[in-house]
């Protein structure tokens, strides 16, 4: 039996030549958009807005991480968070969470894996 029709997110092969990429997406009726990366070999995505202030992470800066690449960096106050939980790391709003988003992989291809999302054109 095959698995129902899940919403794509990208290529493993479009992964691998940046160090993240945006969708846009309806997360629960809303619109709004993902993030989607790796780190330390595993595939992460999160809606992309900041704890703090509801800013995408790359609001100010064609970026998502600090310069040491050990930290997701929200660009609009310099907020940062552990990809692999998405929990905030700066004081102000320490161990509040960026939103995960589930991914599958299927024969190459990244599939947002939740409920309640679907990509906008
Ligand atoms: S909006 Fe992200 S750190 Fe302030």
């Amino acid at each position: 039996m095959s698995k129902p029709l899940q919403t794509p997110a990208c290529s493993h092969q479009e992964l691998r030549k940046t160090s993240y990429l945006t969708r846009k997406i309806r997360f629960k009726k809303q619109p709004t958009s993902a993030i989607i990366f790796a780190f330390e070999d595993s595939v992460y995505a999160y809606i992309n807005h900041c704890v703090h202030m509801h800013r995408p992470l790359n609001c100010e800066q064609d970026a998502i991480f600090d310069e040491s690449g050990l930290y997701l960096r929200c660009s609009m106050h310099g907020f940062i968070f552990d990809p692999k939980t998405g929990a905030c790391q700066s004081p102000l709003c320490f161990g509040q969470r960026l939103q995960s988003l589930c991914l599958e992989e299927i024969d190459g291809t990244l599939y947002f894996a939740g409920k309640h999302l679907t990509l906008i054109d």
